[in-house]
Formats: structure tokens, sequence, C-alpha cells
């Protein structure tokens, strides 16, 4: 099966990287790329190349055009890596217009009809999506660092049960688009705020981890606090995490493993992003961005430093790369666990 595929604003960060990534899909075929003040250019000779390795050929020669229905009417599948203020407008008026839009902006994440979904996490939340699947909607990828956490937290929830949750991150500076924070804002510096990025990771989290029941998603009950950093880095978000279960845990030995054995549908429908394991348990003053940024392709994070208190709180320190796991790599994935639960 190959399906024909948009990407909305594929001259961005985001966008580079879904075009990276489908160059050799399986399933998708990139057939519509949109720009806004690149529509209308040749995607070769007017988009600078801002990640790693080369421009893909395939897209080269591909003529950007602006986001218009006409434009898109053929595809089977929208990818959305729009800014948030063009994605609250465009992406609704897509979905009424019968287009299926998986979407990395935040403008909708949070709405009560739309899913936010880390298939390894949720994917049962899709539900509220594959069960009307002949008309258009909105499924949403979340926040990078959001997805980050989640996956972390997702083996310890179903294991010992969370009551609360304080995360500190150090996010990279590719995390904020292309060109971001100015160089003399960010080098050899560390900015102490990112705006609206605490409330995501405390909002979104909670939706992840809540219940799809009958049209209405509820909010899981734990506490969740969250402080947010920029630091100097091109690639891949560290998170420090300290969080209480339900059930005391004692044995260190127990809690990594269960960290290490995580997999979810994802894994077992041998979906092509799918990671081998999703979260990759190390020793020693480990994850670093430098080393860990590109686990498994990008698609799998790093938990380290992982540490029992006398008192039963748990602290570690996890880390995944913001383009791929967190933003393009994941909105695939979303798209292939669709595909497969569709038929
Ligand atoms: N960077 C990350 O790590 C990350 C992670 C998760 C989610 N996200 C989200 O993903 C989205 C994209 O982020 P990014 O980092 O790629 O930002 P970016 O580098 O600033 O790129 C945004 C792109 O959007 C395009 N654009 C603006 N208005 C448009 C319109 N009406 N139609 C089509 N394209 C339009 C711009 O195209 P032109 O160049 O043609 O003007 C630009 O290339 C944002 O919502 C962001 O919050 C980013």
């Amino acid at each position: 099966m190959s399906l024909d595929v948009a990407i909305l604003g594929g001259a961005g960060l985001v966008g580079q990287v879904f075009i990276k990534l489908l160059e050799t899909h399986p399933m998708f075929r990139v057939k519509v790329v949109t720009g806004f003040k690149s529509a209308g250019k040749v995607y070769g000779e007017h988009v600078e190349w801002k990640i790693w390795g080369d421009m893909p050929g395939y897209v080269r020669d591909m003529e950007i055009v602006s986001t218009e229905y006409r434009y898109l009417k053929d595809v089977d599948l929208i990818f959305s890596a729009l800014p948030s203020e063009e994605a609250r407008r465009i992406e609704p008026y897509l979905a009424s217009r019968g287009m299926k839009v998986i979407s990395n902006a935040s403008a909708h994440r949070l709405d009560p009809n739309v899913p936010l979904i880390v298939p390894e996490v949720n994917s049962s939340h899709l539900d509220a999506v594959i069960e009307g699947y002949k008309d258009g909607f909105i499924v949403t990828n979340p926040n990078c660092s959001t997805i980050i956490l989640s996956l972390f937290l997702k083996p310890i929830y179903d294991e010992y049960g969370l009551e609360e949750v304080h995360v500190v991150t150090m996010q990279a500076v590719s995390g904020a688009g292309y060109p971001g924070n100015p160089g003399i804002d960010i080098i050899g510096n560390i900015l102490p705020f990112i705006p609206r990025e605490e409330e995501k990771l405390e909002n979104e989290t909670l939706k992840i981890f809540g219940e799809y029941m009958d049209g209405v998603f509820s909010k899981a009950n734990f506490n969740i606090k969250a402080q947010s950093n920029r630091v100097p880095v091109i690639y891949g978000h560290t998170e420090s995490v300290l969080l209480k279960t339900s059930t005391y845990v004692e044995d260190l030995q127990g809690l990594k493993e269960i960290l290490s054995d995580f997999h979810g549908p994802p894994q077992e429908m041998n979906l092509y992003m799918a990671p081998e394991k999703p979260i990759h348990v190390v020793d020693g003053p480990r994850p670093q961005p430098r080393f860990d940024a590109f686990r498994e392709g990008g698609m799998a994070i790093t938990v380290g430093r992982t540490r029992i208190y006398d008192d039963g709180w748990i602290s570690a320190v996890i880390h995944g790369n913001n383009l791929v796991r967190g933003a393009a790599g994941g909105t695939i994935l979303i798209a292939e666990y669709l595909c497969k639960a569709l038929g």
C-alpha cells in the first residue's frame, strides 16, 4: 500500500525532517509540500537545508504551493508542521473538507474531540477518529518534551501508578524552529523560560494518560509540575524527572527492567518507524545529547541516572530527539498505526 501525503510547512525544520524520513518510507509518498514565504518557489532552489544529511533528491524539483484545499484535495493524508496560529485556522478547515490531518502544532491538542497521541502510550485514544474514519479529522502529536516524558512515565504508571511528577527540561535550540533563538541569546547561556512550554507539558501529559470513553477524553489524576529551559544544544531534549509512585518501589534493578522491557502496539504491529526498544536504560553519566539524540534513528528515548530515594521517590534523567521522536517521526508513527488499524 502506498499513500500520497502532503507536508504543510515543508520548508521549516520539522517539515525538513518529514521530507528526510519519508525519503525511503514504504507506505507514504510525498506529493505536495506547502509553504508561506516559499510558496511558488522550487524546493531545491529556495530552501536552505538545515538538518543532518543532504536534501533528498525527490524533493529538489518540487514546487512549493500555498496551503489551499485545491492543492491538497487529491492526497490521502496530510502531515502538518504549521506554526500554531496557522494550524488553528487551516487544519479544521481541511478536516471539514474530509481531509485526514495529523499535526505537530499545538493549536488543537487540547480540543475536546481531538486525540493527542503517543502510539506506545495511548493509541486506544485513536478510537475517537477510527469510529468515524470516513470523515475528515485532526489527530495531534504532543509537544516534543511531553512525548519524551510520556514514554518514560508509561511503564511506571502501569506498574506502580503515579501520584506526583516534577520535571525540569533542558531543551535544544532546534525545538524553537529556524532561525530560533538569536546566537547572542543562547551561545554560552541558558534561557530559563520557553513560552507556554510548561503548561503544555502539564496539560498534555494528563490528557495522554487520561481515558477516552463514550466520546469524552478525561484527564489522569496525578499531579505534574514542569519547568522549562532552553540550552545551547542543537538536537535533543534532556529532562530531569522526580516522581512519586502510588505503590512503593524498592527494587532499582526491577524498575530498570520494567523500563527497558517496555513496548507497545507499534512494536507489536511491527510498524516501520517503531523503535525496537522505545526506552534504552543506560548507566554512568548519560544520557547526553551528543551521544544519545539519534538512538534508534532518533525514535527511542534514553533513560539514565535512575535512583530510588529512601522515602520512595524516584529520579532519572531522560533524553529524546525533539525533531524525530518529538515531531516528524512521532507523527509518521501515528499515521502508520492509523493506516494499519483502518486496514
Ligand atoms: N522544532 C521542534 O522540535 C518541534 C517539535 C514539536 C512540534 N513542533 C511544532 O511543529 C511546527 C513547525 O515547527 P518548526 O520547528 O518546523 O518551525 P519553523 O522552522 O519555524 O517552520 C515553520 C514553517 O511554517 C511555514 N508556514 C508558515 N505559515 C504557513 C502557511 N500558511 N502555510 C504553509 N506553511 C506555512 C513557514 O514556511 P515559509 O518558510 O514558506 O514561510 C516555515 O517554513 C510548530 O507548530 C511547532 O510548534 C516543533
